[in-house]
């Protein structure tokens, strides 16, 4: 699933690179693509690496407040999934888990549970878009 997504960056990178590049004609124009590739790939690096130093933040402490704690810890299954097997599912997927707390997804790590779930989404779907932002950060930073 990552590897797909950064080749999906890659690849537009060069797209988009390329498009600017006007064809001047045959061997530099190969040479200039090859450049792109490899600047690409150093960028989608860099962001993986990124998303990985983020610990403890601020959306802990809305995810407590909602009462989210109940069902959910950071590394073991209670009455909902464990935050790093729902981080797991939505990793590079940000706009998949805004949209399940907003109401309009459906669930992709116990569907066979929605039912008890689906009463939390009416706490979430309502919120602050800044405060659910938060909480998103936090459950995606829980490796
Ligand atoms: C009463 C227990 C309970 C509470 C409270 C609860 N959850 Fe859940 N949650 C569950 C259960 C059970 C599942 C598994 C069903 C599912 O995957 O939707 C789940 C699943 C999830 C998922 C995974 C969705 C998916 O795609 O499958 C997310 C994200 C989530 N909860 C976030 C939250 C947040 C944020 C709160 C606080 C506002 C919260 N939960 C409060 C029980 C709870």
């Amino acid at each position: 699933m990552k590897k797909i997504t950064l080749s999906a960056i890659a690849l537009s990178a060069i797209f988009t690179i390329s498009t600017l590049t006007s064809c001047g004609g045959g061997e530099s124009h190969e040479a200039k693509n090859e450049t792109s590739t490899e600047v690409a790939t150093e960028t989608a690096t860099e962001k993986v690496e990124v998303a990985e130093v983020e610990v403890d933040l601020p959306g802990k402490e809305t995810f407590k407040t909602s009462g989210c704690v109940a069902c959910h810890e950071p590394n073991r299954k209670v009455v909902g999934p464990a935050l790093k097997d729902i981080s797991a599912a939505y990793l590079d997927n940000r706009e998949g888990l805004t949209a399940f707390l907003k109401g309009e997804g459906e669930a992709i790590v116990d569907p066979a549970q929605a039912a008890v779930m689906a009463p939390q989404i009416e706490i979430t779907k309502v919120m602050e878009d800044a405060d659910r932002d938060l909480i998103i950060d936090y459950i995606l930073s829980i490796k």
